[in-house]
């Protein structure tokens, strides 16, 4: 007898960066209440491209590289990326970020503490394929996770006032180029800026 199956890689790895200075920073930015969460997604489409945040990028970078390596991708590009603040009782509900292949998402818990709710990952294809397979990322200041962006998650209910993280969208590319260096990072900032602002 032969089996085979499908395989789907939930990454986890964890970064450092200057704490305080980072909640610093993030007080700064305007949070708007999405139903369940703040989030600076509506005012900012690509967070990590602020100068503020540079220090932050270039310690995503490193697990952007590895993944991006570990799946036999040449270069990739930060589509989207924005924080969400969880207050108590806050959560987000089942979603995907794509349903292309070559989409990852990303994310980097900023501050938490031990009671932080947790990511929950679920089987590709959930709610119509459900062979009750969970992932569970227990937050941590620094951790992060990436997954294709078609796996469903949800952030359980928070029980405290402590739970910031970063989420990004890249895009692999298997070829060199997508991604070419801050330089380029920073001109599709300034690209998506002026777009924004017609
Ligand atoms: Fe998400």
């Amino acid at each position: 007898m032969k089996a085979h199956s499908f395989v789907t890689k939930i990454y986890e790895s964890q970064i450092t960066f200057d704490h305080k200075k980072l909640m610093q920073v993030i007080k700064k930015e305007k949070m708007e209440k999405f139903p369940y969460m703040k989030t600076t997604y509506f005012k900012e489409k690509n967070i990590l491209l602020k100068k503020e945040f540079k220090f932050l990028l270039d310690s995503c970078q490193k697990f952007y590289q590895e993944v991006a390596g570990d799946n036999q991708y040449a270069s990739w590009r930060i589509i989207m990326s924005w924080i969400q603040r969880y207050d108590k009782g806050n959560f987000h509900d089942t979603h995907i970020h794509s349903t292309s292949p070559q989409y990852w998402s990303f994310v980097f818990y900023l501050d938490c503490n031990e009671d932080s709710s947790k990511t929950i990952v679920l089987e590709p294809g959930y709610p119509y394929i459900d062979e009750r397979k969970r992932v569970a990322i227990k937050p941590k200041i620094g951790g992060c996770v990436a997954f294709p962006g078609y796996v469903p998650h949800f952030v359980e209910p928070n029980i405290n006032n402590k739970r910031v993280v970063l989420s990004s969208n890249l895009q692999f590319y298997k070829e060199k180029g997508g991604h070419d260096g801050e330089k380029k990072l920073r001109a599709q900032f300034e690209d998506n800026k002026i777009k924004e602002d017609k």
